[in-house]
């Protein structure tokens, strides 16, 4: 998604299908929000072609209540928009994590998130500095690179290896977890959306199935990620197949689809910012605050969504019980009524309340090692590259629910005498 600034072209949202995922790839969503704070800050999309109408919120205090509120606003019939009809039943309702509502929510989430804590995860900051180098090096030869490409990986190795996952799988996971947000990109499409979504979670949850099976036939106990959710107790039982696998696909969705993306931004930024680049290299207390610009900047996660489980007043409109509601976080993060200057990419920016991670219970659990992850990413970019430039047009990713990038030409000088370590990496 192309991430504009003002002064914006007049928008005629009304002939804006916020379903379409080519919009987000080549139209201008960030225009198209701030229409929609300013003139409908609660906002009724009626498709009128079948599709069920939803809600959109777009100002950040909106965003931010409905999201805080699992009482008003449920996660139980599922969380995003897509082409799947929305008043289908959601198969993974009260199964899969993000699709539950507090107290089962708590029971599912608490003994993951004890392993991914900030403290936790601080464990893996030498692992991450391999797979950064191993991503890298390849550009280090001053040729054009296609950092969107290489990025990829980046979550795929980290959360592959907390998760025990077997390596050769993962180029192929990475592969399918994006095709299940890009189902209309040409490059990820297999023609139908619907079919290309079906076929990516069929074969994502053979390999989890798999994985789950081989464990228990060898009587495999492990205490990486997965070992955690076959052995924790939801209301005094043990995870089924079926939830063990919808669980496992929740952790690398929720990893694979936005970290590749706030990396590519954090590049793109760099070469757009070079005297950023530079303060941050001279000053190490500057780039935790840049990461965290970044993050707000990229909002790689686009929308959420939630049903009103009952009737609520906002903005002079009446959201009904039962009605989705979509709250748009790429929005929020850029509404001037909470950030000044929202527009400018400012890596000093100080009290940065973005919500690139959401807010409320399902905050998202992967913060602390995906910040982590970027700090790394930034701290060894910085020890290499002299400098970063583009090298050509990016290619944003057609997708309503990810604001990427697809393809992201960039020329990396590296840094004389930069210290680089033979190692493993992403496979
Ligand atoms: C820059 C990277 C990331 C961004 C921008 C991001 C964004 C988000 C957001 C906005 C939510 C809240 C969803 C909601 O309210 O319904 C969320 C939840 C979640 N994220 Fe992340 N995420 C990132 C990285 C990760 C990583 C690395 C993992 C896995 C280790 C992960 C796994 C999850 C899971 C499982 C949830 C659901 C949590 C729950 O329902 O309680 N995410 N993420």
């Amino acid at each position: 998604m192309r991430l504009s600034r003002p002064p914006f072209a007049p928008v005629e949202f009304k002939d804006v299908d916020l379903l379409d995922s080519a919009y987000y790839a080549t139209g201008d969503p960030h225009a198209l929000w701030a229409h929609l704070r300013q003139n409908e800050p609660a906002y009724y999309c009626d498709p009128a072609d079948g599709r069920e109408p939803f809600w959109v919120l777009t100002r950040y205090e909106d965003v931010a209540r409905v999201l805080r509120d699992h009482r008003t606003f449920s996660s139980r019939r599922g969380t995003m928009l897509c082409i799947i009809d929305l008043s289908m039943p959601d198969f993974a309702s009260d199964e899969m994590m993000p699709d539950t509502d507090p107290p089962r929510h708590r029971q599912l989430r608490e003994p993951v998130s004890r392993a991914l804590t900030p403290r936790a995860v601080a464990s893996q900051e030498d692992a991450l500095r391999r797979i950064v180098h191993e991503l890298l090096r390849p550009a280090l030869d001053g040729e054009v690179f296609d950092l969107a490409q290489a990025a990829l990986m980046f979550p795929m190795a980290f959360t592959g290896t907390l998760m025990g996952l077997p390596r050769e799988h993962w180029r192929r996971m990475a592969e399918l977890t994006t095709m299940t947000i890009a189902y209309d990109d040409p490059d990820y499409s297999l023609g139908d959306p619907k079919q290309t979504i079906r076929l990516a979670h069929h074969e994502l949850f053979d390999l989890f199935r798999a994985e789950a099976r081989d464990r228990l036939a060898t009587n495999r106990e492990a205490d990486d990620l997965i070992g955690i959710l076959r052995s924790m107790n939801v209301d005094g039982e043990r995870l089924t197949e079926q939830q063990l696998i919808l669980n496992c696909y929740a952790l690398l969705l929720g990893a694979n689809v936005t970290t590749p993306h706030a990396t590519s931004t954090l590049v793109m930024a760099m070469a757009e910012h070079p005297e950023q680049f530079e303060a941050a290299r001279k000053d190490p207390e500057l780039r935790r605050p840049l990461v965290q610009e970044t993050l707000r900047w990229a909002s790689p996660a686009s929308h959420f969504m939630r049903y009103a489980v009952r009737d609520v007043q906002l903005h002079s409109r009446t959201l009904r019980a039962g009605e989705p509601v979509s709250v748009w976080l790429g929005s929020a993060n850029r509404d001037e009524r909470v950030f000044e200057r929202p527009y400018e990419f400012d890596g000093t920016r100080t009290g940065n309340r973005h919500l690139a991670f959401g807010v409320g219970p399902h905050y998202c659990i992967g913060a602390g090692l995906a910040t982590l992850g970027l700090e790394v990413f930034l701290d060894e970019l910085l020890n290499l590259v002299e400098r970063v430039e583009p090298a050509g047009e990016p290619v944003h990713l057609a997708s309503n629910f990810v604001a990427g990038y697809k393809h992201l030409p960039v020329r990396l000088t590296p840094r004389a005498g930069a210290r680089r370590r033979p190692m493993a990496g992403p496979a």
